[in-house]
């Protein structure tokens, strides 16, 4: 299948010669490990709530058990699953280019699993954990009967470090993440919808720059506009076609 994907000759040519080069990856990047996407997620257990309703720190303070109940099995989950081939073609592609840096929205540690260095998550990740007061890591605790449970060092709810509708993305990360779309010669858009900010921003943001802009989804027509190449694809099948095709 993915020895099927066209690319257009003079993508490859400067995917080739570029020095520096930026993608941001969403939900769909994981779909293929067998995690679904953060708006088909609800299922089963959790058909009946609304994602963005859960991932508040009001709806924590509401109901932590409830929270925390929905991450802990959405952590099990992402420790079930594996990278998929998209992970690893993008794991691939940091070694061709000189100045590479994957921003994930996903908090599922996959990137990492399959070995991506130059990484930096938007979102948190669902593996650590921080003092829902403090706001500051917590590595252990006690164990009691409790959910979820108390911070050692203050008491307080231990809650997972990700980052919550209406909260802050790290400062320097995103900061960083800006720099770099408006000066990368090619921008990666792919598997994510595209409708969370401030990392939706990214995109426009190097359209606006004139890079190269390549979005990959499965809700684009695929096609080219100027600098603006759309594959309506999966990120597991089209990535390694992509690597493939330039540098071997
Ligand atoms: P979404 O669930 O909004 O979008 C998933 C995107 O992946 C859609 O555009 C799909 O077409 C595409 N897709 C699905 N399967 C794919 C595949 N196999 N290959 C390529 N693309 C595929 O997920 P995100 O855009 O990541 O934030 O959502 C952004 C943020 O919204 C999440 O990080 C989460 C949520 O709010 C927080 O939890 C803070």
């Amino acid at each position: 299948m993915s020895e099927n994907i066209l690319f257009p000759t003079e993508l490859i040519e400067k995917l080739r010669q570029a020095k520096k080069v930026m993608v941001l990856t969403g939900a769909g990047v994981s779909a293929e490990s067998g995690l679904p996407t953060f708006r088909d997620m609800l299922t089963g257990l959790w058909e009946n709530y609304d994602p963005t309703e859960l991932a508040t720190p009001q709806a924590f303070s509401k109901n932590p058990k409830l929270v925390w109940d929905w991450y802990a099995w959405r952590k099990e989950r992402a420790l079930e699953v594996k990278p998929n081939a998209g992970h690893y073609a993008l794991a691939a592609m940091e070694k061709h280019i000189p100045d590479f840096y994957l921003f994930t929205q996903n908090v599922d540690g996959l990137h990492q699993e399959a070995g991506s260095q130059k990484i930096a998550e938007l979102h948190g990740n669902i593996r650590k954990y921080k003092c829902f007061a403090e706001n500051t890591p917590v590595e252990s605790w006690e164990s009691s009967e409790e959910t979820p449970p108390r911070c050692p060092r203050c008491g307080s709810y231990v809650r997972p470090d990700i980052v919550w509708f209406g909260e802050s993305l790290p400062e320097r990360v995103l900061q960083a993440a800006f720099d770099m779309a408006q000066n990368c010669e090619i921008f990666f858009s792919i598997g994510t919808s595209g409708t969370v900010q401030p990392a939706a921003y990214l995109a426009t943001l190097a359209e606006q720059t004139r890079a190269t802009v390549v979005y990959v989804n499965l809700e684009v027509k695929t096609g080219r506009r100027g600098n603006i190449y759309n594959f309506n694809a999966k990120s597991g099948e089209l990535l390694p076609a992509l690597v493939k095709a330039t540098w071997s």
